[in-house]
Order: C-alpha cells, then structure tokens, then sequence
C-alpha cells in the first residue's frame, strides 16, 4: 500500500519523541476503547469496521441507483448538513475540476442544499433547476433537522409542479434512519428509495455509508476503491502499535502532546484548492468530536498559498496559539508548463523548466521554514496523489486519529450535545409546537 505518511520532525522542539513515548501507552489504551467498545460513546463505533464490513448489495444498490438517476439528469441536488453532506462534498470538490459547473460533464453536476438558509441561495436554486433536468438525494439521520427538512420541502415543491407527482418521486433517494424521523415517514409515503444511516454511526462518520457513497457515486467517482483506500488504513489503523508504524497513533499523540503544553489551535494547511472541503469535514470531525467540557484544539485552516497573503503575517508574528498540520500532496494529475519569453520583462525565466507544483512546493518548504523560526510546530502529512483511494485512505485515517484523540483527550468523541442547544432556542424563536 502506498500509504500516507505522517512526519513530525518540524515538531519535535516542541514535541520530544520522550514526550511522545510517555503518552504512548495512553494512546494505545484509548485504541483499545475503540476496538473493544468499552467507553463512553460505544453505541457509536460503527464506523471501525464499516469499511470492511459494508453490505455488497447495498454498493450494488447504490450504483444501479447512481446511473439510473444520472441517465435522466443534469444536476444532483444533495439536501443535508453538516455530517450528513460534508463528506460527500469533501470527495466530490476533491476529484472534479475546479470549473466542472461550466463544463457539461457525463455525470450530472451535484449541487447542494439543506446547508443553509440564505433566501437568495434558494431563489438562485430554485431559477437553475427551471432550467435543467434534476434529481434529488436528501439525507438526514434523524430525518428532523429543521435546514434539510425545509430545503426539502421546497424542492420538492418544486421537483413535483416541474415533471408531476409520481415522475418527481422516481427523481428521489432518501437516505435516513431505519424507521424513525418525518423524512423516514414522508419517503414511506410516498414510496422514494431508501438507504439507511446505520443506527451506530454518527453522522461526522458516516461517509463511508449511502449518505457519502450515494451522491459520490452519482458524480461519477469510483466508491469501490475509496472503500479500499479505507480498508487498507483500517487493516494499518488497527494491527499497529507503534507511532512510528501506525500514522493515526502518531498524529493523535502529536496532537495531544502540544494540547498538554498549551496550543490551544490546530491549522490544517492544504496546498491545493480543490482541498477546501477536506479542510471544512476535518474541521466538523475534529471540531465535533473534541470540543467539549472547555477541552479540545480548535480546528482551523489555510489554502496555500492564497491564505498566506492574508492569514500568514498572523502564522508568523501573531499569538503562539497554533500547530499546522500540513498536508502535501506529491504528484499532480496535470502539469502547464511556465511559457518562455524571450524579452523577460516580468523577469520571470530563471522559472522556465519549472513546474507549478515545483514553485507550489518551494513555497510550502519556506512556508515550513518561516513558521517553525517563527515558533510554530509543524506536522506534515504527505499522499502521493489525490483520488479515490487516497480520499479513502486519508477519511480513515482522520476518523480513527480523531477517535484515539478524543479518548485521550477524555471526552467522548461521538456526541455532539452543544449542538442541540441553537436548535431548541430556534425552534422557541420560531414557535414550534412544544418549544
Ligand atoms: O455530525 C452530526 O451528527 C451532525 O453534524 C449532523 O450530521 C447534522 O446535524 C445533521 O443531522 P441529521 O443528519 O440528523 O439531519
């Protein structure tokens, strides 16, 4: 296996191997608690084993599904939020081209809703599915979260008065709880297919699942080997325990180690921009596993290198609040050469010869050097290329640090209570019934 590799020799000022050998067994005990299942959180460790265990018919459902909606479609609308949409977005903005929204491709292009609730989003929605052939994939565990359920409501609205009730109903998946929630009721109803969200995995988990798989499938990607990219940092994740052998132990006992001496702010710094989103489930995974009991590292991020003109004089000269967690990936899928210009007025030719990965490169080497002269730890995480089977790969690989972490942390890592208390003063704000 071509495998991900974690190096932290740009932080062992901060970081000691001692310091990083000492809390090696606490972080081997917090593995045992996801292996064994015997901490708090346990009814949510679905997800260890999903990859290997995954349903072979479900797979096969989802792409019989995947091209029948794909052949009448130019666009997939992918209604959810939070843990229920960030890993299929993660995948997809990954692996397409940064324009695909101006190129007809031969997959329909995903489109998203159910994130928000800016008025002018959905008016804007709402006059590009008019024009285009469309179907919809709505997702919500608990089927009752008020951003989903709305835009559900009003593309539904949409989808039946644009090609009739029951066409409007074969242009629909749901994927949601196995037999609780309104959107599990609504799809009975009125007879949309259904995947389920296994009960044991929270949705920040849950890419893996029909909720990741489905809309990643639809735009075109290979969802078997991301399933094997996964499994192979599974069988990695779980037979290893040694930092240096097991990348999840050694990025989680990095992570803890700075915590413990006071780095209160975790960067995750990508070097491409088709990044982005990984950057945004990382954040929601690490953000929702951890930050509780006034305990956990803020999970923030930077784009390399568009961030360093605005965020780097703070990475260099502002608080020493932070560690960087890099993430460098080796080969491009592309190379554009740097033309020649025989007059050289831009004084640009000493680059000739050079790829933009190169210069990419060298700018992420003196970002490394800059930052760690100017106090900050720096934990590199390298692939050599981005697709399918590395997105499976690095999705394992966070998910299982981030449970390690959580637990060594001492929190649980698969709840989420804080999230529940803006929903409850919502729903009183709006007069709910009940509320
Ligand atoms: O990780 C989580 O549990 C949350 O981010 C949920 O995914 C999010 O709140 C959406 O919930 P649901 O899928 O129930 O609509």
């Amino acid at each position: 296996m071509d495998t991900l590799k974690v190096n932290i020799k740009h932080a062992e000022s901060h970081a000691s191997r001692q310091d990083l050998a000492t809390l090696l067994s606490e972080v081997l005990a917090a593995k045992e608690h996801l292996l064994k299942g015997d901490a708090a959180g346990n009814d949510f460790l679905g997800w260890v084993d999903l990859p290997a265990t995954i349903d072979p018919n479900v797979i096969a459902r989802i792409k019989s599904d995947a091209a029948r909606l794909s052949a009448k479609s130019q666009l997939l609308v992918v209604i959810g939020i939070g843990g229920s949409y960030l890993g299929a977005r993660m995948v997809i903005e990954a692996l397409q081209s940064e324009f695909a929204s101006m190129v007809r491709g031969k997959h329909p292009y995903v489109v998203y809703a159910g994130q928000t609730l800016g008025e002018d989003y959905y008016a804007q929605l709402l006059e590009l599915l008019d024009r285009e052939d469309y179907s919809v994939c709505v997702i919500s565990k608990s089927g009752t979260t008020t951003e989903p359920a709305v835009a559900f409501r009003i593309v539904k609205a949409h989808l039946e008065k644009k090609y009739g009730t029951r066409e409007a109903a074969s242009r629909i998946v749901a994927i949601t709880d196995a037999c609780r929630g309104a959107l599990h009721s609504i799809a009975s109803q009125e007879g949309y297919p259904m995947y389920v969200i296994p009960d044991n995995v929270g949705g920040r988990y849950s890419v893996l699942t029909p909720v990741g798989l489905l809309p990643i499938a639809m735009a075109g990607y290979d969802i078997d080997r991301m399933l094997e990219g996964a499994r192979d940092m599974r069988s990695l994740c779980i037979g290893d325990n040694t930092l240096e052998g097991n990348p999840a132990l050694m990025y989680a006992a990095i992570r803890n180690v700075l915590y413990r001496k006071g780095t209160k702010v975790e960067m995750l710094v990508s070097c491409q921009p088709n990044l982005r989103y990984l950057a945004e489930w990382w954040k929601q995974l690490y953000g929702e596993s951890e930050g509780k009991e006034h305990k956990g590292l803020l999970p923030h991020s930077l784009s390399i290198t568009t961030d360093l003109h605005s965020m780097g004089q703070y990475m260099q000269q502002g608080e020493r609040l932070m560690m960087e967690t890099m993430l460098r990936v080796t080969t491009p899928d592309n190379t554009v050469p740097i033309p020649s210009d025989e007059r050289n007025l831009d004084g640009l030719n000493y680059l000739i010869g050079k790829t933009l990965t190169e210069i990419n490169d060298c700018a992420f080497e003196g970002t490394i050097e800059a930052h760690v002269e100017g106090g900050v730890p720096v934990v590199e995480l390298t692939v050599n290329k981005i697709d399918e089977y590395t997105l499976g790969q690095l999705i394992y690989f966070f998910e299982f640090a981030c449970g390690v972490s959580g637990y060594t942390l001492g929190v649980n890592p698969f709840d989420q209570p804080g999230v529940e208390s803006y929903k409850r003063n919502m729903f009183r704000l709006l007069g709910k019934p009940g509320f």
